[in-house]
């Protein structure tokens, strides 16, 4: 048996951001966990990462928006921040989203959902966008070799910045139902 604490933020969103880095890289180091995934658009939490992680022996992977997501041929992490993350030590990985993929462009145009957007929905919907995020990153970043699978710290959030912390055993896309949520170090408490 094993007694952890769980931080639980009143609302989602960014300004939970400091408090859950600071949580996600302390949890590492007191596990022993060497990967820590996180999502960054614009490489605000990438920063805050780095901050947080000075001195500590750790792989740190910066999952990104695909390019294209907001605007055709475009990233959202500019040229420059990506070579800060890059110079700093950091892995940026930037792929399809796997929780929504080609099936996204298909409800659009045809509505409905997907098997794998039901999914999605109902990691947002009962554990927040965080959640969500953090099972999906991980997935990306092991199917990009980035993390091998084995217990890994992934960071997510609503929007911007993160406010989800997890201890996840990641699988890669064609295995997802391997994944293991092993401990929730911080989330929002109200979703909505
Ligand atoms: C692959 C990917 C998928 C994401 N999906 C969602 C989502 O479903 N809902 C959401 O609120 N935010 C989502 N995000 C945003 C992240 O959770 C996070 O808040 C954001 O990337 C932080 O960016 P920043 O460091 O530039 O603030 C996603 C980000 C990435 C990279």
């Amino acid at each position: 048996m094993m007694v952890e604490k769980i931080r639980y933020f009143e609302k989602p969103g960014r300004d939970n951001t400091d408090e859950t880095v600071k949580l996600a890289i302390e949890r590492a180091v007191a596990r022993g966990i060497k990967h820590v995934v996180f999502a960054s658009s614009t490489g605000y939490t990438a920063r805050k990462m780095l901050e947080y992680s000075q001195g500590k022996d750790l792989n740190l992977v910066c999952v990104t928006y695909h390019t294209g997501f907001y605007e055709e041929g475009k990233n959202s992490l500019d040229a420059e921040t990506e070579n800060f993350l890059r110079n700093s030590g950091v892995t940026v990985v930037r792929q399809s989203h796997i929780l929504s993929g080609l099936e996204r462009s298909i409800s659009r145009k045809l509505g409905g959902a997907s098997r794998t957007e039901a999914i999605a929905e109902a990691l947002r919907s009962l554990f927040g966008h965080g959640m969500k995020v953090c099972v999906e990153i991980a997935i990306m970043a092991a199917d990009s070799g980035a993390i091998p699978i084995e217990e890994v710290v992934a960071v997510g959030g609503r929007g911007r910045g993160a406010d989800t912390a997890v201890i996840l055993r990641p699988a890669h896309m064609n295995t997802f139902f391997n994944m293991e949520i092993k401990e929730i170090i911080c989330m929002p408490r109200n979703k909505r």
